[in-house]
C-alpha cells in the first residue's frame, strides 16, 4: 500500500476493522504529534468539508478532541474544498492566536464521490505546518485507474486511511492506515507490562500491537493477501474501471427520464432527483419510499445543498451492467407510482 500511495519506506501502517478506526489511529497520531492536550484542546482547529465521513467528527470525539475548534470549508459546485477559502480560515485563526494543527480532505466522498483538490491542500498544509490527513477509506483504490490524476498529492498526506473493504471488493472488517510519522504512532500505541517481557523486540514499529489500540488481533493479512496473490491486481482495477463507467450509464439513463443529477462525480458515487413542479422533496422522499418496498436493487437516500437527493453508491462486485438496468426499471415503475398518486 505504500508503494500504491506513493509513501516512503518509512511510514507505518496497519490493518485494521475499517476506516472508522483507520481515522482514530491517524488523529491520535496527529493529536500527539502537536500536543493537543488539555487547556490547548479548545484553542485548537481543525479544518474539515462538510462532505467528510460521520467518522471524522466521531474520531476527534472519541480521542478527547470533543472541545476543539471545527471550521468547515466552503466548497464549489462539485463539492469540492475551495484552497483559497481553507487559506484564509487558517490565516484568520492564528491572527486571532488560535492552534489550528488538522486538515481533513477525502478522496472519495461519501455522499457524492468527490475527490478534494489533494495537491492544492498539500501546499496549504506544508505551508502553514499543519497535519494532513487524507480519508481515501472509499475512493483510494481508484487510484489504481484511469483516475490517477485525481490523487496528486495524496502521497504528501501525513496519514492516509483506505479500505480493501471497500475499494478491493474485500469481506468486510479490513481496513488501513498509513503514517509517515512512526513515533507519532508509537506515542499513543506502544506499551508493555511485565507479562510482556518475553515479546519484547527491537523492532517497535514492526508490531501492530504498538501501532493500533488492539493487541490480540484478526489474522486480516490472510485476507487481503490470498486475493491478490491469486488473481493479481489487474481483476480489481478492472472491476473499478468497471464502476466507474457504470456510474455514467446510470447517470445517462436516468437522464433520459427527465431526473435531475448531481455534478459529475469523480469516482463510482453520484446522486439525483426527480424535478416535481411542487413539493419536491417531499415526492422525492416518496419515490425513495416507493423504491425500498419495491426492493428490486437498494438504492439509499441524502441530503445535499438542503435538498433531498437519492444515493447511486456503485462499488459491490455483483453490482453489474444488468443491475443498474434493473434498477433503472424500477425507478420508473415507482416514479409512475408517484406520479399517480400525487
Ligand atoms: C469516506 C469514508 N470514510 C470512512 C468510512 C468509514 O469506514 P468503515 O465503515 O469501514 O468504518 C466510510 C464508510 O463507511 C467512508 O465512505
Amino acid at each position: 500500500m505504500k508503494n500504491v500511495f506513493s509513501f516512503p519506506e518509512r511510514a507505518v501502517g496497519c490493518l485494521s476493522s475499517g476506516g472508522s478506526v483507520s481515522t482514530l489511529i491517524a488523529f491520535t497520531a496527529a493529536r500527539d504529534k502537536f500536543k493537543i492536550k488539555n487547556e490547548v484542546v479548545p484553542k485548537s482547529v481543525v479544518y474539515l468539508s462538510e462532505q467528510v465521513h460521520h467518522s471524522t467528527q466521531k474520531a476527534l470525539r472519541i480521542i478527547g478532541l470533543e472541545d476543539v475548534i471545527v471550521r468547515y470549508i466552503p466548497l464549489d459546485d462539485c463539492h469540492k474544498i475551495k484552497p483559497d477559502a481553507l487559506i484564509a480560515l487558517i490565516e484568520k485563526d492564528k491572527a486571532e492566536g488560535l492552534h489550528p494543527f488538522l486538515i481533513v480532505a477525502t478522496a472519495g466522498t461519501t455522499d457524492t464521490g468527490t475527490v478534494d483538490p489533494l495537491n492544492d491542500i498539500a501546499d496549504i498544509a506544508a505551508q502553514q505546518k499543519l497535519w494532513f490527513h487524507v480519508d481515501a477509506a472509499y475512493g483510494g483504490f481508484f487510484i489504481l485507474t484511469s483516475k490517477k490524476n485525481l490523487f496528486k498529492g495524496i502521497e504528501r498526506a501525513d496519514s492516509i486511511i483506505v479500505d480493501p473493504h471497500k475499494g478491493l471488493f474485500l469481506p468486510y472488517g479490513v481496513g488501513a492506515v498509513l503514517v509517515k510519522d512512526g513515533n507519532a504512532v508509537l506515542h499513543s500505541h506502544y506499551y508493555t507490562a511485565n507479562y510482556m517481557q518475553d515479546g519484547q523486540n527491537e523492532e517497535l514499529l514492526k508490531s501492530p500491537a504498538n501501532l493500533s489500540p488492539e493487541l490480540t488481533k484478526h489474522f486480516r493479512g490472510l485476507r487481503v493477501w490470498l486475493p491478490l496473490k491469486y488473481h493479481g491486481i489487474e481483476p480489481f482495477i478492472a472491476c473499478l474501471e468497471e464502476k466507474l463507467l457504470l456510474v455514467q450509464y446510470f447517470r445517462m439513463k436516468l437522464a433520459e427520464q427527465g431526473f435531475c443529477l448531481g455534478p459529475e462525480p469523480d469516482l463510482s458515487v453520484s446522486y439525483f432527483w426527480y424535478p416535481f413542479a411542487t413539493d419536491a422533496d417531499e415526492k422525492n422522499k416518496l419515490l425513495m419510499e416507493e423504491m425500498h418496498k419495491d426492493g428490486a436493487v437498494f438504492l439509499s437516500s441524502s441530503i445535499i445543498s438542503n435538498r433531498f437527493v437519492i444515493r447511486m453508491a456503485i462499488l459491490a462486485f455483483r453490482t453489474k451492467k444488468e443491475t443498474v438496468d434493473e434498477a433503472v426499471e424500477m425507478i420508473d415503475r415507482c416514479l409512475k407510482k408517484v406520479m399517480l398518486n400525487s
